[in-house]
């Protein structure tokens, strides 16, 4: 979610503003993918990176997380969303902490969406700390790392890979966010900065996702003949 000092900058707001804007156009794709039945929305809300950032600017992205959490967690709940913080979310303090904790049990065995807030996560703290507690659960001593030794140790392991990667305001990097699960996503970049990304702005990204051929190290060919012998067996088509 990236864009929100810019568009508050265009503005002459001061930053502030645009993180508010923010936390409303997140307020719809929440919606919106509840109404396309998209099942995991990960947001990006905060990066272990963003510790670097003035410090009044910091406590203003605390306040308003904690914020969020105060008040709108019998919202989440009552919408059907599952709630996930993936991060290390302990320089938050203990409210912030507590709250997760709560939030994460109270939504527990709601189906509708699974939504992720990434919050002091990094990509590479996600794989160390996998790589750490592998090391430290596993029964026998690991001299090997494997992908079922390290994969339900990743902050995720409860979610699928995702399909679609959405970075708006312009950058075109991933900029340190799920380096492991994002192998095989397709990447999309708009120049939409977040406070102005909504439905149509959604709906446009899923379009693209349509369009791609998602062939997984496979070719075009092997892809086309898959689909016409799944055709002849009778069995669905890939979506
Ligand atoms: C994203 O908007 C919000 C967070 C990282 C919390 P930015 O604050 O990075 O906005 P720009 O990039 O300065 O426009
Ligand atoms: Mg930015």
């Amino acid at each position: 979610m990236d864009g929100n000092g810019r568009w508050a900058k265009s503005r002459f707001l001061p930053r502030v503003a645009g993180h508010q804007r923010g936390v409303e156009a997140l307020r719809v794709t929440i919606q919106t993918c509840i109404k396309r039945q998209i099942e995991f929305l990960t947001v990006f809300a905060f990066s272990s990176e963003n510790w670097r950032r003035p410090a009044a600017e910091v406590s203003v992205l605390r306040q308003m997380f904690l914020a969020v959490l105060e008040d709108e967690l019998e919202k989440i709940h009552e919408y059907g969303i599952r709630l996930k913080v993936i991060g290390d979310i302990e320089p938050f303090g203990e409210r912030i902490c507590e709250l997760v904790q709560r939030g994460e049990a109270l939504t527990a065995e709601n189906h509708k969406l699974t939504l992720t807030i990434a919050a002091n996560y990094g990509g590479r703290w996600d794989l160390l700390q996998a790589m750490n507690r592998a090391v430290e659960k596993n029964s026998a001593p690991v001299t090997v790392f494997t992908e079922e030794l390290l994969a339900p140790h990743l902050a995720m392991s409860y979610a699928p890979e995702p399909d679609l990667f959405i970075r708006t305001g312009g950058e075109q990097r991933i900029s340190n966010f799920l380096l492991w699960q994002l192998a095989y996503t397709e990447l999309y970049f708009t120049t939409t900065l977040w406070p102005d990304f909504n439905t149509a702005s959604l709906d446009e990204a899923i379009l693209w996702y349509r369009q791609r051929e998602r062939r997984f190290g496979r070719t075009s060919e092997q892809l086309e003949s898959d689909q016409e012998s799944k055709a002849r067996s009778g069995r669905p088509k890939l979506a």
